[in-house]
């Protein structure tokens, strides 16, 4: 990366990390936007389905004071949520190859245009058979997001110098909850979240897109990008100076070179090498453990379905409980933006309990109707915000960042495509199951997500070693000595056997 001796941040440098996190924001927007609506657009759908809403059955989830759904009406549904992540399962696949083959920019700039048809479609849902256009309007949304969820933290990743690298790289998570809470605010009744102008929230996600395709140009390329992939120094020179306004570009160039030297010196690691090695074995499994451990926390279930649990946990204003989910999530963001260099993996163990204890107790109180006093729907809606504050300052934004801590640059991206694939994958099962399940266990859903914390936090605190203050080489030597003391051991213990059976 990058170093540049006064760290100055310049103010084409803040331009280019704003304008690629807009694409972060979109991400966090599409998200939180389908929760506040979720009432308005299902009578919607009922109405162009012709299904008649009350002479259906009801469901665990929508218990007394929620209205009684139809199954149709809640497989369209969670269809309209989930089909999000699948096309961020599919396009996460292809971050790399786009990345390497357009180059950074031009692909965070042509990428907009599946982020402005996924807004129109969506926008124009109330002139046609709404639920299939909204349908494809978020699957093409997601495309867009599993793209630049890759290509966001990657070029802003390239361009900070060293230093601010940290604080540069979790503006990424920061966008995405800003997004998160844009999506509730808009989704107020008296904004956007009404009956006449719902589709204007879901069409929004195309601003930023617009806003995005006319800043990026304005941007420098890669300087990395330039020369380690392209071999063009020149163009990587004249990147630089623009970037960092210095005029001697030379020991920036050199720092390149030798990183190209290493590259050049390890081979490539496809996905499937990446697989079968055992070299790779501990920290592709620590990586993988950590991505779904961010997503089987549940937050998705909770960023999606806030409002209707709310609702049935007897809060008559849910809209603004799911707000201030979105404000304790930017808070608790912050929080974590600004003490970094402290917590990391400590606070990823200590939010798993916590969230543990959070969870359960929320799931406790929001029960059947005979618990109904309305101390205890405060009591859950807080139990909900303490899981939001210590996901963001614990498991929230470190899984994005520590699978690049964790390989050497030859198999970095094929751990970064597997690891955004295995999130996406997640955080669809996440937002499709979670209706159902909670239709069979009713409210003790949320003890599910308790034990597999419970399991994810033994194995965090067994496996997953610290990263904090070291380089990329020390962290690989880490796992190499890992594998080499448990293989001694292995060894020994055949050596005993086999003395003690030679000696009898
Ligand atoms: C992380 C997760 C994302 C979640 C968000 C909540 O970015 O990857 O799925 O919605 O945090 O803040």
């Amino acid at each position: 990366m990058l170093r540049c001796p006064a760290d100055e941040v310049t103010g084409l440098l803040l331009l280019s990390v704003f304008a690629a996190v807009l694409g972060s924001l979109q991400f966090g927007y599409g998200l939180g936007v389908i929760n506040a609506p979720q009432a308005i657009i299902e009578k919607h759908y009922a109405h162009i389905l012709n299904i008649d809403q009350n002479e259906t059955m009801a469901t665990n989830l929508t218990q007394s004071p929620n209205p009684i759904k139809d199954r149709r009406i809640i497989i369209y549904w969670t269809v309209s949520v989930s089909i999000f992540c699948i096309g961020g399962m599919f396009s996460s696949f292809f971050v790399g190859c786009l990345a390497d083959r357009l180059g950074r920019l031009k692909s965070m700039i042509a990428i907009n245009i599946l982020a402005i048809v996924g807004a129109l479609l969506m926008g124009l849902a109330k002139f046609g058979p709404s639920h299939i256009l909204i349908i494809t309007g978020r699957a093409i949304t997601g495309i867009y997001c599993g793209l630049s969820s890759g290509l966001v933290p990657m070029y802003v990743g390239e361009i900070s110098p060293t230093s601010l690298r940290g604080a540069l790289g979790t503006m990424h998570q920061l966008a995405i909850v800003t997004g998160i809470l844009l999506s509730q605010v808009f989704g107020l009744s008296f904004l956007l979240g009404n009956d006449r102008l719902w589709p204007a929230i879901l069409g929004l996600s195309g601003v930023p897109a617009l806003l995005q395709t006319i800043l990026l140009p304005f941007c420098p390329e890669s300087p990395r990008y330039l020369y380690i992939k392209l071999g063009r120094e020149d163009a990587a020179r004249k990147s630089l100076k623009r970037l960092l306004q210095i005029s001697d570009t030379d020991k920036y160039i050199e720092e390149m070179k030798k990183e190209k030297e290493e590259i050049q010196k390890e081979k490539k690691v496809s996905v499937a090498q990446l697989f079968c090695s055992s070299n790779y074995r501990q920290p592709l499994t620590v990586a993988l453990m950590l991505h779904i451990s961010q997503q089987l926390s549940g937050i998705n279930a909770i960023f999606y379905y806030s409002t209707s649990i709310f609702r049935t946990a007897g809060l008559s204003h849910p809209v603004y409980a799911t707000i201030g989910v979105g404000v304790v999530n930017i808070i608790f963001t912050v929080v974590s933006v600004s003490s970094q260099k402290n917590m990391v993996l400590e606070s990823f163990l200590m939010s798993k309990k916590k969230t543990w204890i959070s969870v359960a107790l929320c799931y406790n109180l929001r029960t059947s109707p005979e618990h109904n006093f309305t101390w205890m729907s405060y009591l859950s809606m807080s139990a909900i915000f303490i899981f939001v504050a210590f996901f963001e300052i614990g498991p929230g934004p470190i899984p994005w960042f520590i699978v690049a801590e964790l390989f050497r640059q030859g198999a970095r991206p094929a751990a970064i495509t597997i690891a955004g694939f295995c999130n996406w994958t997640c955080n669809f099962i996440v937002g499709m199951c979670f209706p159902y399940i909670a239709e069979l266990c009713g409210p003790y859903v949320f003890v599910i997500f308790a034990g597999l914390l419970f399991g994810f936090t033994l194995f965090t605190y067994f496996k997953v070693p610290e990263t904090k203050g070291k380089t990329f080489e020390q962290i690989v030597q880490g796992f190499r000595r890992k594998k080499l003391s448990s293989a001694q051991l292995k060894a020994s213990a055949t050596e005993l056997e086999h003395l003690g059976s030679t000696e009898a």
